[in-house]
Parts: C-alpha cells; sequence; structure tokens
C-alpha cells in the first residue's frame, strides 16, 4: 500500500462498518512494525482488498482486512490473509491476533478457514451499533 492508494481503499470501504478515515490510513503507514498490502486486479489494477497489521518480535495482531463488495466471495480475502500469516511467519512471529464484531460471521468463518480460532470476548468493544468483540488467534 503506497499513500496514493488511499483514495482508493477509502472509496472500497466506503459501505462497511470498520472504515477508516484518510488520516488513520496515513498515520498506518507510518508504524514502524506496521505492515499494509492491497490486492489488485491483474488486468483493471483495480485495488480489490486491503489488509494491515502490526508484527512485533513474536507477536502480530491484523488490524483490518476488507475486500471490495464487487470482489468478494472468490478468495481475494482468504488469498490475502493467508499471504499475511506467511509474511509474519517469516518475521519469526508466533500468534497472530485479531478482532472481530461478533455479528461478522463471513468474517469469522473467513479466518477459521485459514486456522483461526476463538479465544475470548470483549464485552462492547465496539460503537455505532455497540457490540461485542471476539479475539481470535492464530499459532503459527
Ligand atoms: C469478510 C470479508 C473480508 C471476506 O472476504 P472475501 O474475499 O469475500 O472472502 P473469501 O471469498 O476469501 O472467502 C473465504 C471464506 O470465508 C467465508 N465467507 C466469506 N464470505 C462469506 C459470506 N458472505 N457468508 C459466509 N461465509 C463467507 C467462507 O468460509 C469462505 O470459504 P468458502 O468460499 O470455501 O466457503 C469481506 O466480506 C469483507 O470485506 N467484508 C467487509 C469488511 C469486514 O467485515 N472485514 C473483516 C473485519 S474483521
Amino acid at each position: 500500500m503506497d499513500p496514493g492508494d488511499i483514495p482508493e481503499i477509502m472509496d472500497l470501504e466506503k459501505n462497511t462498518l470498520a472504515a477508516w478515515s484518510r488520516k488513520h490510513l496515513e498515520d498506518e503507514l507510518q508504524q514502524p512494525k506496521g505492515f499494509q498490502f492491497v490486492a489488485r486486479n491483474a488486468s483493471s489494477q483495480k485495488i480489490q482488498a486491503v489488509i494491515c497489521g502490526r508484527a512485533m518480535a513474536d507477536e502480530a495482531e491484523i488490524l483490518k482486512l476488507s475486500v471490495a463488495e464487487n470482489a468478494r466471495q472468490r478468495g481475494v480475502g482468504y488469498h490475502l490473509l493467508d499471504f499475511v500469516v506467511s509474511y509474519c511467519n517469516n518475521k519469526g512471529v508466533e500468534n497472530c491476533y485479531l478482532e472481530l464484531r461478533a455479528s461478522n460471521g463471513a468474517a469469522r468463518k473467513l479466518y477459521e478457514k485459514r486456522g483461526f480460532i476463538a479465544v475470548g470476548t470483549r464485552k462492547t468493544y465496539y460503537e455505532e451499533p455497540a457490540e461485542d468483540a471476539i479475539l481470535m488467534r492464530l499459532k503459527l
């Protein structure tokens, strides 16, 4: 992900509950331990998905995974997640964590397919609308 990708990412995320502002995306690019990747359509070069997180020593956290509405349910999310798991593995990460809304069944199934398991709940973690978070972990 480059700074020039930010307008396209904001457009991709405009109908999702977890959309980040321009400032948030810009700040994420400055994180020393951060990673940010986009997946592009091979012919149009349009961004189809974005993933962001942090890898610190033996732990990583995935902070964002969004797939464009018109590219969903074709394996894009799974393959981008799988790429990041390999990236973390190469960096010596032993445990990878993420949080998701309790009602986000599609995301939960995606993460479970890649081997993540639910390890806890954070009560009323999310706002607008208020909702519990499920904490998931993948041991690498
Ligand atoms: C959740 C999301 C990232 C899934 O991305 P995707 O590219 O559509 O997912 P994939 O096509 O790679 O699907 C992988 C697996 O996820 C599950 N899955 C994906 N979409 C699903 C849906 N709508 N309903 C049920 N399961 C679904 C399935 O288990 C699927 O495996 P299968 O195809 O063998 O059944 C995408 O829907 C999205 O961007 N949603 C909005 C943002 C979001 O919620 N992000 C996650 C925040 S934690």
